[in-house]
């Protein structure tokens, strides 16, 4: 529900409320964002607003009649000029020279639907989830001295409790105005001493939570990499000292947007916090000539008292449901292998096949050839741009090869990075102009790439010709887009371009072709790709229904970095594969099982040479994708919580829950081991706490090798480690894993935890026993009882 009462607004969602007002000078005065409370005249939103008598010393006073400071007022938005001297909310420079704004309310119009955007993508209600249409609350302020207008949109997602927020400025002088800065979100806190919770990393490192309470100064979260980049994604949380998985009140933000971003929290003189968010402004120089209108990224906020879990839940329903779109919206996504780490550039007709096959009888669904299949791509040096098939690596082209696939009764995929160019193609050598690089200066490159200049219209034609013809080119049913550099020496050679306009009109090229590849080919599955995560962002996911989450398939990496996803992302768009041991990034063992365990959390994929496994390993495989077909719907689809994780615990735990709650799967990943440690827990989130369960664990089988020498101990002659008998032995005996079957609540499944089998420590096996040392990992199944 929207509700308007004289000038003042409040957006209520299921369980929070949003309100603000017109203050007698105009500007909009934000007033409160939290749980849920109830407002029902003007006087109830009076009880919200702070009291000034007069401006405090040393501040400015915001006119003659009017003696208060902008300096120390909530604002809903905020500009430099007038007295407020915290992190603006825009910066325009007019045409007379000034870079003062003062945007003052016009009028408010509650719209019955969801406002959509032009340029950008935005998040949207297709009516499919919502019962009731997203009504969006239009504010219109207009600049004091200036024709130029701002409108505010904030839509209601009532049942998810996210609000979003679009932004348009609108140029209605006869003249060109410049954007200095314009953010998307703005959030004015009465007091100081929040928590701010950002997710940084870099490549094969992304996504590490890291906390800071800011009592002074500011704390800046922002990207320079052109993309939303994987060394600070956009999507950061506030929350109170001591909120915790569970309990507390957080708030969750992010953007629709996949360029330069920007976080900035900051503790004013009068200990107010203030957070804003947007494109990055550093060397963001916009024009927007006169008559036009500029869109600034959608923003999305969600507030929970009931700590982290709570609003991540908000987060994902909204993701899955008013972000994510298309004909794979609501489809469960296939078990495929990747290419890559079984081959990376060595690809070759002969080679696919044989992994296909192998695939196949594991139960793989759909084979996705990677790198390395076009122009003469035998490293990474070269034909970025010459989309051809290599002849004698495909003789039969994408076409022959997608045709073999099917037959062999799996969907066919590649890979493409359309973005890029390498100097040494026949693209370059055509238009060298196409490229972001100053002629006049020495480029550098990333990965041996240059980027293609997304800003030029005629480049965008080409690339979506091109692309049109290689996904045509077979019967092709998945594409990953890859983006493999950052943006460096930012400049167009394209004269309409300026420098301070490359990076943003980057990305609106980027979404125009996304766009149209993706509506010409609706039931291709994308998924995005940025050298792993360096571009997992909501604008990507409007197009694109999933992304690779990281080129770190290490099952121990992947725990942290899917945990510091899960915060903002649901489950359903997050690629994770099993791979290698020794892992090809970290070059760690470990257990296969534990490898898939963390890659069913994700959308489950292949990446390694399943030739070379024995056996044994292809057909633990085969039986693990069986289980994961039996349990994708939940595990896709189902609602996800976090337990203990990495950063304060030996253990990294998440249960995902059946819509119905009749089902929970649960993974609990031990980090290091160590002897005579408390007895093992598992605590299973977000059960019916009326209902009784049954906990189950996916039973393991024990390898005799895995004890060493220890075997001695129970053999009656002496056998040496390593020796062939010792292998033999190994082969023909596989040990009994332990047996969890307990019964309980849900309440008490979650609240008590349930104990498990101890583990082992140096003193004996046995069936009661668990093998569960460093990487171990299990799969537990919680059922309700017939
Ligand atoms: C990037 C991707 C990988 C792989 C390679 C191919 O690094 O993230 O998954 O596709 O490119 O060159």
């Amino acid at each position: 529900m929207i509700q308007v009462i004289d000038n003042n607004f409040a957006i209520q969602t299921k369980n929070t409320t949003y309100a603000f007002r017109v203050l007698p000078t105009g500007q909009l005065e934000h007033l409160y964002y939290g749980t849920k409370i109830t407002l029902r005249s003007a006087d109830d939103f009076g009880a919200l607003c702070e009291q000034y008598a007069m401006a405090p010393g040393n501040t400015v006073a915001y006119d003659e009649k009017n003696n208060i400071s902008l300096e120390n007022i909530r604002f809903e938005l905020s500009s430099y000029g007038k007295g407020d001297i915290r992190e603006p909310y825009i910066d325009i420079k007019y045409p007379d020279g000034s870079r003062t704004s003062d945007l003052i309310f016009e009028e408010a119009h509650v719209l019955t639907e969801k406002h959509m955007y032009d340029t950008l993508p935005c998040s949207y209600d297709d009516g499919t989830f919502t019962k009731m249409p997203t009504q969006t609350l239009k504010i219109t302020l207009k600049d004091r001295s200036h024709d130029v207008r701002l409108e505010l949109y904030y839509s209601n997602f009532l049942e998810t409790d996210v609000i979003t927020r679009q932004t348009v400025l609108v140029n209605e002088t006869k003249e060109c105005i410049v954007i200095n800065r314009i953010m998307s979100n703005q959030i004015d806190f009465e007091d100081s001493g929040y928590v701010f919770s950002s997710f940084s990393g870099a490549w094969a490192r992304e996504m590490n939570r890291k906390d800071t309470i800011l009592n002074g100064g500011k704390i800046v979260n922002s990207s320079y990499t052109g993309t939303s980049s994987n060394r600070a994604n956009p999507f950061v949380m506030i929350s109170r000292p001591g909120t915790d998985e569970d309990k507390g009140d957080c708030y969750g933000f992010n953007l629709v947007y996949s360029g330069n971003h920007y976080e900035c929290m900051e503790i004013s003189g009068f200990n107010k916090t203030r957070f804003v968010q947007g494109i990055n402004p550093e060397t963001f120089e916009y024009r927007v000539n006169a008559g036009e209108r500029f869109e600034a990224p959608e923003a999305v906020m969600t507030f929970s008292d009931k700590g982290f879990n709570g609003m991540s839940h908000g987060l994902h329903t909204f993701v899955r449901e008013h972000i994510v779109r298309g004909f794979w919206k609501h489809l469960n996504r296939p078990v495929l292998i990747n290419s890559w780490e079984a081959c990376y550039f060595d690809v070759t007709e002969r080679k696919l096949l044989n992994l296909a096959r192998k695939a196949k009888d594991a139960g793989i669904e759909l084979f996705v050839l990677d790198d390395g299949w076009f122009g003469t791509r035998d490293d990474d040096t070269t034909s970025l741009g010459d989309w051809i098939a290599n002849a004698s690596k495909l003789p039969g082209g994408l076409e022959g090869l997608s045709h073999k696939i099917r037959s062999l009764g799996m969907n066919f995929g590649i890979w493409v990075e359309p973005e890029m160019v390498n100097e040494k193609s026949h693209l370059y050598k055509r238009h060298p102009e196409w490229v972001l690089k100053n002629p006049n200066t020495p480029h550098s490159t990333g990965r041996n790439q240059m980027i293609l200049d997304l800003g030029q219209q005629i480049v965008r034609d080409y690339m979506i010709d091109s692309m049109s013809e290689v996904f045509s080119s077979g019967e092709i049913s998945y594409v990953k887009w890859d983006m493999n550099r950052n943006i460096s020496d930012y400049f167009s050679q394209d004269e309409n371009i300026n420098a301070g306009e490359v990076a943003h009109k980057y990305v609106l090229g980027l979404y125009d072709v996304m766009k149209t590849l993706s509506e010409r080919f609706p039931e291709i599955l994308f998924e995005g790709c940025s050298s792993g995560g360096n571009r997992f962002d909501l604008g990507i996911l409007s197009y694109f229904p999933q992304i690779w989450a990281s080129d770190n398939t290490d099952p121990v990496c992947r725990a942290t970095i899917q945990n510091g996803l899960s915060y903002g992302y649901p489950q359903s768009v997050i690629g994770a594969h099993v791979s290698a041991s020794p892992n090809h990034q970290t070059l760690r063992r470990t257990p296969l099982n534990t490898r898939f365990n963390v890659a069913s959390m994700g959308l489950l994929g292949y990446e390694l040479n399943l030739g070379d496994l024995t056996s044994e390993e292809n057909k633990a495989i085969k039986d693990e994708i069986t289980l994961y077909k039996a349990l994708r719907d939940t595990l896709q689809w189902g609602e996800l919580y976090r337990g203990r994780n990495f950063d304060d615990s030996e253990y990294t735990e998440w249960t995902i829950v059946a819509p119905d709650k009749s089902k929970a799967v649960t993974i609990l990943i031990q980090n290091q081991v160590k002897p005579n440690m408390p007895m093992r827990k598992v605590y299973i989130k977000g059960l019916d706490p009326a209902r009784r369960y049954t906990l189950k664990n996916v039973e393991q089988k024990q390898n005799l090798r895995d004890f060493g020498d220890l075997i001695n101990n129970i053999s009656p002659v002496h056998i040496k480690q390593d020796s062939w008998v010792y292998h033999a032995l190994d082969r023909l005996k596989k040990l009994d894993g332990e047996k969890e079957q307990i019964s309980g609540y849900g309440d008490s499944f979650a609240k008590a935890g349930v104990f498990l089998k101890q583990g082992f420590a140096g003193v004996g096996f046995n069936d009661e026993v668990a093998y569960f040392q460093d990487h171990c990992s299990r799969m537990y199944i919680t059922e309700t009882e017939e």
